[in-house]
Protein backbone atom coordinates (compact mmCIF):
# COMPACT_ATOMS: atom_id res chain seq x y z
CA UNK A 1 0.00 0.00 0.00
CA UNK A 2 3.04 2.33 0.50
CA UNK A 3 4.29 1.36 -2.58
CA UNK A 4 7.64 1.18 -2.04
CA UNK A 5 7.63 4.82 0.38
CA UNK A 6 8.58 3.88 3.59
CA UNK A 7 6.02 5.68 5.25
CA UNK A 8 2.21 7.04 3.99
CA UNK A 9 3.12 10.87 4.69
CA UNK A 10 6.16 10.64 2.49
CA UNK A 11 4.11 8.71 -0.39
CA UNK A 12 1.37 11.54 0.14
CA UNK A 13 4.09 14.16 -0.21
CA UNK A 14 4.90 12.31 -3.60
CA UNK A 15 1.32 12.56 -5.11
CA UNK A 16 0.94 15.99 -4.82
CA UNK A 17 1.85 16.99 -8.08
CA UNK A 18 -0.93 15.02 -9.38
CA UNK A 19 -3.52 16.15 -6.90
CA UNK A 20 -3.04 19.58 -8.20
CA UNK A 21 -3.54 18.03 -11.65
CA UNK A 22 -7.04 16.93 -10.38
CA UNK A 23 -7.77 19.95 -8.97
CA UNK A 24 -6.81 21.67 -11.94
CA UNK A 25 -8.52 19.60 -14.21
CA UNK A 26 -11.62 19.51 -11.68
CA UNK A 27 -11.70 22.97 -11.75
CA UNK A 28 -10.77 25.11 -14.86
CA UNK A 29 -11.62 24.22 -18.42
CA UNK A 30 -10.27 26.44 -21.52
CA UNK A 31 -9.42 29.55 -21.21
CA UNK A 32 -10.44 33.45 -20.35
CA UNK A 33 -11.14 34.17 -23.65
CA UNK A 34 -10.70 38.25 -24.34
CA UNK A 35 -13.34 38.72 -26.81
CA UNK A 36 -16.14 37.08 -25.12
CA UNK A 37 -16.32 38.60 -21.12
CA UNK A 38 -19.05 35.84 -20.15
CA UNK A 39 -17.22 33.07 -21.17
CA UNK A 40 -15.37 31.94 -18.03
CA UNK A 41 -13.16 28.73 -17.31
CA UNK A 42 -14.00 28.08 -13.72
CA UNK A 43 -16.42 25.49 -12.60
CA UNK A 44 -16.76 25.31 -8.73
CA UNK A 45 -20.17 23.92 -8.98
CA UNK A 46 -21.19 26.44 -6.64
CA UNK A 47 -25.18 27.80 -6.26
CA UNK A 48 -24.59 31.20 -8.59
CA UNK A 49 -26.34 33.24 -6.09
CA UNK A 50 -23.80 32.32 -3.43
CA UNK A 51 -21.15 34.74 -4.65
CA UNK A 52 -23.05 37.68 -5.78
CA UNK A 53 -22.70 41.06 -3.68
CA UNK A 54 -20.07 39.58 -1.28
CA UNK A 55 -18.99 42.31 1.02
CA UNK A 56 -16.61 40.07 3.56
CA UNK A 57 -15.61 36.45 3.69
CA UNK A 58 -15.02 34.74 7.09
CA UNK A 59 -13.31 31.37 7.28
CA UNK A 60 -13.50 29.23 10.00
CA UNK A 61 -10.98 26.12 10.30
CA UNK A 62 -8.32 24.45 12.52
CA UNK A 63 -4.82 23.82 12.24
CA UNK A 64 -3.27 22.91 8.61
CA UNK A 65 -6.90 23.97 7.06
CA UNK A 66 -6.62 27.08 9.34
CA UNK A 67 -3.39 27.81 7.25
CA UNK A 68 -4.84 26.61 3.81
CA UNK A 69 -7.62 29.51 4.70
CA UNK A 70 -4.56 32.27 5.34
CA UNK A 71 -3.32 31.41 1.92
CA UNK A 72 -6.92 32.32 0.88
CA UNK A 73 -7.45 35.55 2.27
CA UNK A 74 -4.42 36.55 0.75
CA UNK A 75 -5.77 35.73 -2.40
CA UNK A 76 -9.28 36.74 -1.84
CA UNK A 77 -8.41 40.21 -0.98
CA UNK A 78 -5.52 41.02 -3.55
CA UNK A 79 -6.83 39.36 -6.53
CA UNK A 80 -10.73 39.50 -5.78
CA UNK A 81 -10.49 42.87 -3.12
CA UNK A 82 -13.03 40.46 -0.68
CA UNK A 83 -12.25 41.64 2.66
CA UNK A 84 -11.47 38.16 4.29
CA UNK A 85 -11.33 37.08 8.20
CA UNK A 86 -9.82 33.87 8.97
CA UNK A 87 -11.11 32.23 12.53
CA UNK A 88 -10.01 29.42 14.48
CA UNK A 89 -13.43 27.18 14.60
CA UNK A 90 -12.21 26.95 18.20
CA UNK A 91 -12.29 30.65 19.12
CA UNK A 92 -15.31 31.42 16.50
CA UNK A 93 -17.87 29.12 18.16
CA UNK A 94 -17.68 31.26 21.51
CA UNK A 95 -17.00 34.63 20.42
CA UNK A 96 -18.54 34.97 16.61
CA UNK A 97 -18.04 37.95 14.79
CA UNK A 98 -21.21 39.78 14.35
CA UNK A 99 -23.38 38.59 11.55
CA UNK A 100 -24.22 40.55 8.36
CA UNK A 101 -26.43 40.00 5.65
CA UNK A 102 -23.41 39.47 2.56
CA UNK A 103 -20.84 37.90 4.36
CA UNK A 104 -20.10 34.58 2.93
CA UNK A 105 -18.62 31.91 5.31
CA UNK A 106 -16.60 29.28 4.53
CA UNK A 107 -15.84 25.93 6.57
CA UNK A 108 -12.04 24.51 5.38
CA UNK A 109 -11.70 20.58 6.87
CA UNK A 110 -10.05 18.07 4.91
CA UNK A 111 -11.75 15.49 6.79
CA UNK A 112 -15.33 16.86 7.07
CA UNK A 113 -15.57 16.23 10.41
CA UNK A 114 -13.59 18.06 12.61
CA UNK A 115 -16.09 18.71 15.83
CA UNK A 116 -15.00 22.49 16.18
CA UNK A 117 -15.30 23.54 13.02
CA UNK A 118 -18.69 22.11 12.19
CA UNK A 119 -19.79 23.78 15.38
CA UNK A 120 -18.69 27.10 14.21
CA UNK A 121 -20.63 26.23 10.88
CA UNK A 122 -23.68 24.92 12.49
CA UNK A 123 -23.70 27.98 14.68
CA UNK A 124 -23.64 30.09 11.45
CA UNK A 125 -26.20 28.30 9.90
CA UNK A 126 -28.24 29.20 12.79
CA UNK A 127 -27.90 32.68 13.31
CA UNK A 128 -28.07 32.84 9.36
CA UNK A 129 -31.51 31.71 9.49
CA UNK A 130 -32.66 35.07 10.86
CA UNK A 131 -32.38 36.49 7.39
CA UNK A 132 -35.61 36.74 5.17
CA UNK A 133 -34.01 35.66 2.16
CA UNK A 134 -33.29 32.28 1.11
CA UNK A 135 -29.99 32.81 -0.67
CA UNK A 136 -28.59 35.10 2.56
CA UNK A 137 -29.51 31.61 4.94
CA UNK A 138 -27.41 30.11 2.77
CA UNK A 139 -24.49 31.79 2.49
CA UNK A 140 -22.22 28.76 3.58
CA UNK A 141 -19.46 26.97 1.57
CA UNK A 142 -17.53 23.79 2.95
CA UNK A 143 -14.04 23.22 1.26
CA UNK A 144 -13.11 19.22 2.01
CA UNK A 145 -11.46 16.43 0.69
CA UNK A 146 -14.54 14.71 1.89
CA UNK A 147 -17.98 15.73 0.53
CA UNK A 148 -19.57 12.51 1.72
CA UNK A 149 -18.77 13.77 5.40
CA UNK A 150 -21.05 15.36 8.55
CA UNK A 151 -19.88 18.58 6.10
CA UNK A 152 -21.09 17.85 3.68
CA UNK A 153 -24.50 17.17 5.12
CA UNK A 154 -24.30 20.60 6.84
CA UNK A 155 -23.46 23.24 4.31
CA UNK A 156 -25.27 23.83 0.62
CA UNK A 157 -22.48 24.15 -0.86
CA UNK A 158 -19.02 22.49 -1.31
CA UNK A 159 -15.75 22.85 -3.07
CA UNK A 160 -14.36 18.83 -3.43
CA UNK A 161 -10.15 19.30 -3.02
CA UNK A 162 -9.50 15.75 -4.99
CA UNK A 163 -6.30 14.65 -3.24
CA UNK A 164 -7.80 10.76 -2.19
CA UNK A 165 -7.38 9.54 0.92
CA UNK A 166 -4.63 10.90 3.04
CA UNK A 167 -3.56 8.31 5.76
CA UNK A 168 -0.63 9.94 7.39
CA UNK A 169 -2.08 12.16 10.34
CA UNK A 170 0.48 14.99 9.52
CA UNK A 171 -1.92 17.05 6.44
CA UNK A 172 -0.16 16.79 2.89
CA UNK A 173 -1.70 16.31 0.31
CA UNK A 174 -4.95 17.57 1.18
CA UNK A 175 -3.50 21.19 2.29
CA UNK A 176 -1.89 21.61 -1.09
CA UNK A 177 -5.52 20.76 -2.48
CA UNK A 178 -7.45 23.33 -0.01
CA UNK A 179 -5.00 25.89 -1.51
CA UNK A 180 -6.24 25.47 -5.18
CA UNK A 181 -9.58 25.36 -4.08
CA UNK A 182 -8.49 28.55 -2.88
CA UNK A 183 -7.10 29.76 -5.99
CA UNK A 184 -10.21 28.58 -7.72
CA UNK A 185 -12.61 30.62 -5.51
CA UNK A 186 -10.51 33.50 -5.95
CA UNK A 187 -9.95 33.87 -9.68
CA UNK A 188 -14.13 32.67 -10.08
CA UNK A 189 -15.18 36.08 -7.56
CA UNK A 190 -12.09 38.28 -9.02
CA UNK A 191 -13.61 37.28 -12.56
CA UNK A 192 -17.00 37.99 -11.58
CA UNK A 193 -15.76 41.25 -10.03
CA UNK A 194 -14.00 42.23 -12.88
CA UNK A 195 -11.10 43.04 -10.41
CA UNK A 196 -8.29 42.07 -13.13
CA UNK A 197 -8.79 41.81 -17.04
CA UNK A 198 -9.28 38.64 -18.35
CA UNK A 199 -5.74 38.41 -19.68
CA UNK A 200 -4.35 38.87 -16.47
CA UNK A 201 -6.52 36.02 -15.15
CA UNK A 202 -5.08 33.94 -17.71
CA UNK A 203 -1.38 34.52 -16.80
CA UNK A 204 -2.29 33.22 -13.68
CA UNK A 205 -4.22 30.65 -14.88
CA UNK A 206 -1.19 29.22 -17.02
CA UNK A 207 1.13 30.07 -13.91
CA UNK A 208 -1.06 27.70 -12.07
CA UNK A 209 -1.00 24.69 -14.86
CA UNK A 210 2.96 24.72 -14.68
CA UNK A 211 3.50 23.99 -11.03
CA UNK A 212 2.66 20.08 -11.09
CA UNK A 213 5.86 19.84 -13.47
CA UNK A 214 7.32 22.05 -11.17
CA UNK A 215 6.53 20.07 -8.12
CA UNK A 216 7.97 17.75 -9.71
CA UNK A 217 11.05 19.32 -10.39
CA UNK A 218 11.28 20.41 -6.11
CA UNK A 219 10.70 16.54 -5.12
CA UNK A 220 13.05 15.11 -7.74
CA UNK A 221 16.06 17.99 -7.56
CA UNK A 222 15.55 17.96 -3.20
CA UNK A 223 14.30 15.21 -1.94
CA UNK A 224 17.77 13.82 -1.23
CA UNK A 225 19.40 16.91 -0.23
CA UNK A 226 17.09 17.29 2.71
CA UNK A 227 17.35 13.95 3.86
CA UNK A 228 21.00 14.82 4.13
CA UNK A 229 20.44 18.05 5.36
CA UNK A 230 18.31 16.83 8.07
CA UNK A 231 21.53 14.91 9.56
CA UNK A 232 22.36 18.58 10.41
CA UNK A 233 19.05 18.83 13.22
CA UNK A 234 19.31 14.99 15.37
CA UNK A 235 20.31 17.55 18.59
CA UNK A 236 18.10 20.73 17.62
CA UNK A 237 15.41 21.68 19.76
CA UNK A 238 14.37 24.65 18.33
CA UNK A 239 13.70 25.89 14.94
CA UNK A 240 11.94 29.35 13.65
CA UNK A 241 9.97 29.55 10.23
CA UNK A 242 9.97 33.15 8.32
CA UNK A 243 7.30 34.07 5.69
CA UNK A 244 6.35 37.24 4.85
CA UNK A 245 3.09 37.70 2.75
CA UNK A 246 1.24 34.91 1.12
CA UNK A 247 4.00 32.85 2.13
CA UNK A 248 3.83 33.78 5.67
CA UNK A 249 0.91 30.67 6.26
CA UNK A 250 3.50 28.35 4.78
CA UNK A 251 5.92 29.39 7.43
CA UNK A 252 3.35 28.66 10.26
CA UNK A 253 2.94 25.03 8.03
CA UNK A 254 6.35 24.28 8.31
CA UNK A 255 6.18 24.64 12.00
CA UNK A 256 3.77 22.70 12.53
CA UNK A 257 4.49 19.77 10.39
CA UNK A 258 8.12 19.73 12.22
CA UNK A 259 6.29 20.19 15.74
CA UNK A 260 3.35 17.34 15.50
CA UNK A 261 6.09 14.59 13.98
CA UNK A 262 9.38 15.39 15.33
CA UNK A 263 7.97 16.58 18.55
CA UNK A 264 11.01 19.73 17.91
CA UNK A 265 9.81 23.30 18.99
CA UNK A 266 9.04 25.28 16.07
CA UNK A 267 7.88 28.61 15.46
CA UNK A 268 6.66 30.26 12.07
CA UNK A 269 6.42 33.82 12.19
CA UNK A 270 5.96 36.54 9.45
CA UNK A 271 9.48 37.90 9.27
CA UNK A 272 9.04 41.41 10.05
CA UNK A 273 7.80 40.48 13.59
CA UNK A 274 11.17 39.02 14.68
CA UNK A 275 12.40 42.81 15.93
CA UNK A 276 9.33 42.85 17.94
CA UNK A 277 10.37 39.92 20.52
CA UNK A 278 10.89 36.71 19.16
CA UNK A 279 14.46 37.85 17.88
CA UNK A 280 15.37 37.29 21.29
CA UNK A 281 15.45 33.76 20.80
CA UNK A 282 18.28 33.21 18.07
CA UNK A 283 21.39 31.95 19.15
CA UNK A 284 23.97 29.45 17.14
CA UNK A 285 21.69 26.45 18.46
CA UNK A 286 18.96 27.67 16.78
CA UNK A 287 18.14 27.31 12.94
CA UNK A 288 16.06 29.80 11.15
CA UNK A 289 14.09 28.68 7.66
CA UNK A 290 13.25 31.36 5.74
CA UNK A 291 10.90 31.65 2.72
CA UNK A 292 12.27 34.11 0.17
CA UNK A 293 10.57 34.34 -3.11
CA UNK A 294 11.06 37.30 -5.56
CA UNK A 295 7.94 39.64 -5.19
CA UNK A 296 6.36 42.56 -2.99
CA UNK A 297 8.52 41.51 -0.15
CA UNK A 298 11.52 39.63 -1.02
CA UNK A 299 14.28 42.43 -0.42
CA UNK A 300 11.94 42.48 2.99
CA UNK A 301 12.51 39.08 3.96
CA UNK A 302 16.14 39.17 3.17
CA UNK A 303 17.15 41.62 4.74
CA UNK A 304 14.80 40.43 8.53
CA UNK A 305 16.87 37.03 7.66
CA UNK A 306 20.48 39.26 7.68
CA UNK A 307 19.17 40.18 11.43
CA UNK A 308 18.84 36.58 12.11
CA UNK A 309 22.46 35.76 10.54
CA UNK A 310 23.61 38.34 13.37
CA UNK A 311 22.73 36.31 16.04
CA UNK A 312 24.76 33.76 14.32
CA UNK A 313 21.30 31.80 13.94
CA UNK A 314 22.11 28.65 11.24
CA UNK A 315 20.33 30.55 8.14
CA UNK A 316 18.37 28.15 5.49
CA UNK A 317 16.33 29.37 2.71
CA UNK A 318 13.96 28.22 0.57
CA UNK A 319 14.37 30.57 -2.35
CA UNK A 320 14.23 30.38 -6.26
CA UNK A 321 17.31 28.69 -8.23
CA UNK A 322 18.80 31.70 -9.85
CA UNK A 323 18.89 34.10 -7.61
CA UNK A 324 22.22 35.28 -6.17
CA UNK A 325 21.17 37.54 -3.91
CA UNK A 326 19.95 34.84 -2.31
CA UNK A 327 22.78 32.21 -2.05
CA UNK A 328 24.73 35.23 -0.46
CA UNK A 329 22.05 35.39 2.40
CA UNK A 330 21.63 32.63 3.32
CA UNK A 331 23.97 29.64 4.62
CA UNK A 332 21.95 26.64 3.42
CA UNK A 333 19.75 27.19 0.12
CA UNK A 334 17.12 25.00 -0.47
CA UNK A 335 16.17 25.92 -4.16
CA UNK A 336 13.17 25.58 -5.88
CA UNK A 337 11.99 26.78 -9.39
CA UNK A 338 11.42 30.66 -9.91
CA UNK A 339 7.59 31.60 -9.87
CA UNK A 340 4.91 34.30 -9.60
CA UNK A 341 4.93 34.82 -5.71
CA UNK A 342 1.29 34.33 -5.45
CA UNK A 343 1.49 30.64 -7.12
CA UNK A 344 4.73 30.19 -4.66
CA UNK A 345 3.08 28.62 -1.81
CA UNK A 346 2.71 25.28 -3.56
CA UNK A 347 6.21 25.34 -4.04
CA UNK A 348 7.24 25.98 -0.88
CA UNK A 349 5.57 24.43 1.05
CA UNK A 350 7.18 20.73 -0.38
CA UNK A 351 10.75 21.61 0.94
CA UNK A 352 9.34 21.94 4.41
CA UNK A 353 7.16 18.82 4.58
CA UNK A 354 10.37 16.98 3.75
CA UNK A 355 12.61 18.53 6.15
CA UNK A 356 9.59 17.63 9.03
CA UNK A 357 9.64 14.31 7.32
CA UNK A 358 12.86 13.58 7.29
CA UNK A 359 14.49 14.72 10.90
CA UNK A 360 11.01 12.52 12.13
CA UNK A 361 12.10 10.26 10.41
CA UNK A 362 16.41 10.14 11.00
CA UNK A 363 15.12 10.14 14.79
CA UNK A 364 12.89 6.71 14.47
CA UNK A 365 9.83 8.43 15.41
CA UNK A 366 6.31 6.88 14.27
CA UNK A 367 5.68 9.59 11.50
CA UNK A 368 2.44 8.26 10.30
CA UNK A 369 0.91 8.56 13.44
CA UNK A 370 2.73 11.05 16.18
CA UNK A 371 1.84 10.69 20.02
CA UNK A 372 -1.26 12.53 21.17
CA UNK A 373 -2.56 12.86 17.54
CA UNK A 374 -5.59 11.66 15.61
CA UNK A 375 -6.07 11.97 12.04
CA UNK A 376 -9.60 13.84 12.35
CA UNK A 377 -10.40 15.20 16.05
CA UNK A 378 -14.26 14.93 16.26
CA UNK A 379 -14.51 16.18 19.92
CA UNK A 380 -14.04 19.27 21.30
C1 LIG B 1 -1.87 18.92 10.83
C2 LIG B 1 -3.20 18.35 10.92
C3 LIG B 1 -4.22 19.02 11.76
C4 LIG B 1 -5.51 19.18 10.95
C5 LIG B 1 -6.65 19.72 11.83
C6 LIG B 1 -7.90 19.98 11.02
O1 LIG B 1 -1.04 18.18 10.01
O2 LIG B 1 -3.45 17.37 10.29
O3 LIG B 1 -3.77 20.25 12.22
O4 LIG B 1 -5.25 20.04 9.89
O5 LIG B 1 -6.92 18.81 12.86
O6 LIG B 1 -8.35 18.82 10.39
P1 LIG B 1 -9.45 18.89 9.27
O7 LIG B 1 -8.86 19.55 8.08
O8 LIG B 1 -9.84 17.47 9.02
O9 LIG B 1 -10.59 19.71 9.82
Amino acid sequence: EKQGFKHFMLKEIYEQPGVVRACLEAYFDGEWAATDANKSPIHLGLAPELLADLQHIQIVACGTSWHAGLVGKYLLEQLAGVPTTVHYASEFRYAPAPITPNTLTIGVTQSGETADTLAALEMEKKRRSSFTQPELQSRLLGITNRPESSLGDLVPNIIDTHAGIEIGVAATKTFVAQVMAFYGLALDLTDRRQAKSPEQLEEILVGLRQLPAQMEVVLESQERYIEELAHDFAETQDFIFLGRGINFPIALEGALKLKEISYIHAEGYPAGEMKHGPIALLDAKVPVVAIAMPGAVYEKVLSNAQEARARDARLIGVTPMDEQEAADTFDTLIPVPHVDELLSPILTVIPLQLLAYHIAARRGLDVDQPRNLAKSVTVE
